[in-house]
């Protein structure tokens, strides 16, 4: 009789979830527009929420602010000198770049923020102004070639002091943190050893067997995916090569590299890797994200963030704003 009732819990999540997150629109107020930027995110509270290709929302960075994530991901193209948002080569559309979308509203909104004088920089959220936002910056076109770009659309931000970077002794957290990932070169974000403000997104699985061998190394490589910061990394990179001075996150696929939990809950070895992963990542310094984390059926994916939040996941990959932060789920899931 349980069973029956757990299968027909499970089924009417997976009903649910196939519900995009338009139909509990409650972005509907997004006409008061006009309000833009102060009281956008008035009594927000920041939570550990990234905003997975956020620019495909009807209103990408805007919609993830007033959620509360603190992370949004944009993807970069970089076409005739512009760096272009979009998740594919076709979806590229004229006006919709990485300094319309991301960096010019930014500005704006710091601007607004600090227009005091002689104030401790303020992030974007006024609940929480030490709270950082971290942009991160999908390269989808070759690393080399688009990194200048990347660079110098960074500027605006860069001249008023809005970015977190490493100057050679430390990081200096400011309110926006950029990290690069997908085709983002290594080598080249880490060239200068004296200031950085692009922050690597290092390989989470990496993390997983601690130091490697170099027959782990290798298998570790093979499990590597594209979408995520291992494209760029010259061949002799290890472990040991990321630190806080060069990266940001530690990210992995969770579907590759935990794999769907076919039982509907996660076993003692996948929690052993997770736990394993997550505890390597910190050693280094960075933070943990995964993605591809299941989205179905809901009550499985809340299940499967909940854990992720417990062991010390930092950030989750959120589709689906709306119920992440209507759940309100990570405060008060088991045993915080
Ligand atoms: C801002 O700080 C500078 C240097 O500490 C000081 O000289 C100046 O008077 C301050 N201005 C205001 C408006 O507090
Ligand atoms: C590193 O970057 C800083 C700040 O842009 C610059 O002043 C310095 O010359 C750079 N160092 C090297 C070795 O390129």
């Amino acid at each position: 009789m349980i069973g029956v009732i757990e299968f027909i819990t499970l089924l009417c999540g997976i009903v649910v979830s196939f519900f995009s997150e338009d139909l509990f629109d409650i972005w509907n107020d997004e006409n008061g527009l006009v309000n833009w930027p102060t009281a956008l995110t008035k009594d927000v509270l920041p939570v550990p929420c990234h905003s997975h290709n956020d620019y495909t929302r009807p209103m990408p960075l805007v919609s993830a602010l007033k959620a509360g994530c603190v992370g949004v991901e944009a993807d970069v193209w970089l076409i005739d000198e512009e760096l272009y948002i979009a998740h594919t080569r076709p979806k590229v559309t004229h006006g919709r770049t990485l300094g319309s979308l991301y960096v010019n509203p930014l500005m704006s909104l710091l601007e607004e923020r600090n227009s005091a004088i002689n104030q401790t920089l303020h992030g974007v959220f006024e609940t929480d102004p030490d709270q950082n936002l971290v942009l991160l910056i999908d390269f989808k076109t070759n690393g080399a070639d688009t990194l200048p770009y990347v660079i110098s659309h960074l500027s605006p931000l860069r001249d008023r002091g809005y970015l977190t970077h490493w100057n050679g002794a430390k990081v200096v957290n400011r309110p926006i943190t950029v990290v690069a990932t997908g085709s983002a070169p290594f080598e080249l974000l880490t060239a200068n050893s004296t200031y950085r403000d692009i922050f690597y997104d290092a390989p989470l699985e990496l993390m997983e067997d601690g130091e490697p061998k170099p027959v782990q190394r290798a298998r570790s490589a093979r499990r590597k995916e594209e979408g995520q910061g291992s494209s760029g990394t010259p061949s002799a990179v290890h472990l040991g090569t990321y630190n806080p001075s060069n990266s940001y996150y530690a990210s992995g696929s969770y579907d590759r590299s935990i794999r769907f939990p076919w039982k509907f809950y996660i076993t003692s070895n996948q929690l052993n890797r997770i736990r394993a992963q997550i505890n390597e990542a910190h050693r280094r310094g960075l933070k943990v994200r995964y993605w591809s984390t299941p989205s179905w059926p809901r009550n499985l994916r809340n299940h499967i963030w909940s854990v992720l939040v417990r062991e010390g996941a930092d950030l989750l990959n959120v589709d689906d704003l709306e119920s992440a932060i209507k759940g309100h789920w990570w405060s008060n899931n088991e045993g915080r």
